[in-house]
């Protein structure tokens, strides 16, 4: 473990429940499946480009070796993968990687929602809880977060919880089977007045318990 690993965060509530993040668990792999394989269709337009089909490698049986590999980063002090939870039920996962100390003290920030419940703020609470943990206990200052110009929803979310737009990054990443643009959207510690939490529930967004 490190500073800030492992934790649970939130909630946070919202319109459509409360909102928050905890580790991921070994015993997530049916759940992880049957999500990853309902959302194959929102999902792989933004997602780095993968050996096999895409049922081969969300099968319960490949949970396993992935939670293998994250746990140990996340023991290293490399990555911080969590779900989302909505009311205590798994609703889709944020990732915090390329976790880098020293001067830097940066890392980048991804996630996704199940399809069922988009546009209900989720992602954007999300986001919210996994700022405010970065900038608190981890101790960092800086988030990085990679989205593709076409991924508007994204950059609303990006947006909603204070990440400005720095740039364009050409053929930044194999995504869906091409070298995609993508927009890097960024965020220190010291744009935020208050936290990231408190930034929504100024805009009406977001309630603390
Ligand atoms: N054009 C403009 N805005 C849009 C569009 C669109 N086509 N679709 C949705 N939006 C807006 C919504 O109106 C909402 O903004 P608002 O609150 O100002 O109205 C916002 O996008 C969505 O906010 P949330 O409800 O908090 O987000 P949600 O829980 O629906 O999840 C997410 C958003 C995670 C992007 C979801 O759509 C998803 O999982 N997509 C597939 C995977 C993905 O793209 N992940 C992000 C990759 S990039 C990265 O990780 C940095």
């Amino acid at each position: 473990s490190h500073a800030g690993w492992p934790a649970t965060l939130g909630p946070l509530r919202t319109a459509a429940g409360g909102v928050g993040l905890r580790p991921i668990r070994l015993r997530d792999a049916k759940t992880w499946s049957e999500l990853r394989i309902r959302n194959q269709n929102t999902l792989l337009p933004w997602e780095p480009t993968g050996i096999g089909s895409w049922a081969d490698r969300h099968q319960p049986s490949a949970w396993p070796p992935l939670y293998a590999v994250l746990k140990s980063e996340a023991k290293r002090g490399a990555v911080m993968p969590f779900v989302i939870e909505l009311d205590g039920a798994y609703v889709g996962q944020l990732t915090v990687g390329n976790i880098q100390r020293g001067a830097v003290r940066t890392a980048w920030i991804g996630y996704w929602v199940d399809s069922d419940h988009f546009g209900r703020g989720i992602a954007t609470a999300a986001v919210a809880l996994g700022v405010d943990h970065c900038f608190g206990q981890v101790g960092l200052h800086r988030l990085d977060a990679t989205v593709q110009p076409e991924n508007m929803a994204s950059q609303a979310v990006l947006s909603k919880v204070g990440f400005r737009r720095e740039g364009l990054l050409e053929r930044y990443m194999d995504v869906n089977r091409r070298w995609r643009d993508h927009l890097l959207y960024a965020l220190t510690a010291e744009e935020l007045v208050g936290s990231a939490a408190e930034t929504l529930v100024r805009a009406g967004r977001a309630g603390f318990p």
